[in-house]
């Protein structure tokens, strides 16, 4: 079956793997729309590992029912990509993100797992979720994402009137602070580096504002709100990008860390010391917080839809990745059919 595999840094190859055989207490299914996240865009840039079938934000139809009773062939289903060992005290106490071995096996992320950049991928019956009717093959590619997002603000504790900083307006940002706005911050301001990207936020009515990250950053933080923001939320990853959550953080204030560097960053951490800043990373998310995304989709509480920039071929994966990463493009979400 056609992939499209990572080959070296950013390189992609449009190349045959094997088709996935049946496995025990896994389903086969056919992947409709797969997204591309900024977490592959690290792999992307340093290609490695080389080999890698990417793809953890998918959608598909099962066509092979590896024993669980309510699933049937042809229905709709996203999944969790993770690889939790289901019995660690993590894994018992409702937070797989926490299992020694989620990313092990996970899937689009490890190269014996292919993702969704393929027709067919082998999921794990304990990971699915059936896709309602009112939720679109695209919506549901991207419950991963946002279910990210919920996980971030919940480790945010927003109160009602907090003022939220989101660092960088990729699709982790821009769902943060949508859902920062439903928990009822009272005002939210996005900073990018790439003034179309912020500029859509605003448009996108996730963001009351948007603050370039230029050398005018602190001045322009401090014009807004004074001491500082009560939460920011860190969708980047990169030394600067961390810097100013610290710099534009209250005194007191909270920072969660959401955005990952491949490699180590430095950072103003006497700043984080002076100003007793609680720093709190995020990774992933729960099943219930996976489950409560689609949920809010199937109700129509959220519109997700709004972030897709556009669905393409398998054959235009290089170009679109050559995209995001260029930091010019507007373009949020992009989604691979992998199929055409
Ligand atoms: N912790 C987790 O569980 C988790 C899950 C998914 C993604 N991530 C990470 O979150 C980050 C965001 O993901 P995404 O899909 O939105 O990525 P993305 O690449 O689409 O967005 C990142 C944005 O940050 C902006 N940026 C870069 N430097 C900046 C700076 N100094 N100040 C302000 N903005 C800056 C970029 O212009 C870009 O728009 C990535 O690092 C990704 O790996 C983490
Ligand atoms: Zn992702
Ligand atoms: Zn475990």
């Amino acid at each position: 079956m056609k992939c499209a595999k990572l080959v070296g840094p950013k390189q992609f190859e449009i190349t045959e793997i094997k088709d996935p055989e049946k496995e025990a207490g896994k389903s086969l299914i056919e992947i409709t729309k797969t997204g591309i996240c900024g977490s592959d865009l690290h792999y992307f840039e340093i290609g490695e590992p080389s080999g890698l079938v990417m793809g953890h934000e998918f959608c598909g139809r099962i066509i092979f029912n590896g024993g669980r009773d309510d699933l049937k062939v042809g229905d709709r289903v996203t999944a969790l990509p993770i690889s939790p060992c289901g019995h660690c005290e993590a894994c018992l106490t409702g937070n797989p993100q926490y299992c020694l071995e989620t990313w092990n096996k996970a899937i689009g992320l490890s190269t014996d797992n292919p993702g969704g950049l393929t027709t067919k991928i082998n999921v794990r019956n304990d990971m699915i979720f059936k896709v309602p009717d009112s939720v679109s093959d695209e919506e549901a590619a991207m419950v991963e994402p946002t279910a990210v997002g919920l996980h971030a603000i919940h480790l945010a504790d927003i109160k009602v009137g907090d003022k939220v900083l989101v660092i960088g307006s990729g699709i982790i940002g821009l769902v943060s602070a949508m859902f920062a706005k439903m928990e009822g911050a009272s005002y939210v301001a996005v900073s990018e580096v790439n003034e179309a990207r912020a500029k859509k936020a605003v448009e996108l009515g996730v963001a009351d504002e948007y603050i370039l990250a230029n050398d005018k950053f602190n001045e322009t933080v401090q014009s807004k709100v004074g001491l500082g923001f009560d939460k920011v939320i860190e969708c980047c990853g990169n030394s600067a990008a961390v810097s100013s959550s610290i710099s534009a953080v209250k005194p007191g204030g909270h920072i969660i860390l959401v955005g990952v560097s491949m490699t180590p960053i430095t950072i103003p951490s006497i700043l984080a010391v002076m100003h007793e800043v609680t720093i709190t990373g995020a990774i992933a998310y729960t099943k219930e917080e996976f489950k409560t995304c689609i949920d809010l989709m199937a109700n129509k509480q959220i519109d997700v839809l709004k972030f897709l920039s556009k669905v393409v071929p398998l054959s235009e994966t290089q170009n679109s990745y050559d995209e995001l990463i260029s930091g010019t493009s507007d373009s949020i979400k992009i989604i691979v059919n992998p199929n055409k």
